[in-house]
């Protein structure tokens, strides 16, 4: 979380999950389309980390805690590896590391695509929460990332407001304790 001019910055991560982009036989197009969305319609967002990954377990991970644990970001999106095909493990390497999964995120995600297109039913996209960083996955192609960040945008900002809530604020009150009598 970074302080810029009053406000507090979003900072978010965009990650790139594909093995023909890694080995530069493909451009990314869809991990660039993710950070203009994100910085001209989130509030406040401003990327601060990229980066592209096979789709490798290992690699996948290693980016999500960095940007989790080590840089705190508020916001991380993976683009690509939600499908069916045998090396698409992006939501498997996601939900591994995830404290928490959002599972409204990923009704809405998909039930909003499936009034596009069939094909939708082909993402298995995983959201959810590593500590108070919001973890969530779009497919690979570019017209995806905008349908899916269309569905988020509505409720990012305050998705990664309660996340910022310091936790010791959130204590039960007397009043909302069960009455064991
Ligand atoms: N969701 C939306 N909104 N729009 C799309 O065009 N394409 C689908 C699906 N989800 C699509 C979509 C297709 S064709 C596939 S194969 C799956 O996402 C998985 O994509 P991925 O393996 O690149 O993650």
């Amino acid at each position: 979380m970074a302080e810029q001019s009053g406000h507090t910055t979003v900072e978010v991560g965009v990650l790139t999950v594909s093995d023909r982009v890694s080995r530069g036989e493909a451009e990314d197009l869809s991990g660039p389309l993710a950070i203009s969305i994100i910085e001209q319609h989130l509030k406040h967002a401003k990327v601060v980390a990229t980066a592209v990954v096979a789709d490798e377990v290992d690699d996948i991970q290693r980016v999500l805690k960095e940007w989790s644990d080590g840089r705190k970001l508020q916001l991380i999106l993976t683009t690509g590896g939600t499908g069916f095909a045998p090396r698409d493990i992006t939501p498997e390497a996601t939900k591994a590391i995830l404290d928490r999964e959002a599972p409204g995120m990923v009704v809405a995600m998909v039930s909003a695509s499936l009034q596009v297109t069939p094909h939708a039913m082909l993402s298995r996209p995983a959201a959810g929460m590593r500590k108070q960083t919001l973890i969530v996955n779009l497919p690979g192609s570019s017209k995806a990332v905008k349908e899916n960040i269309d569905v988020l945008l509505p409720v990012l900002p305050h998705a990664i407001g309660l996340l910022r809530q310091d936790p010791r604020a959130a204590q039960p009150s007397q009043h909302h304790k069960l009455d064991m009598k």
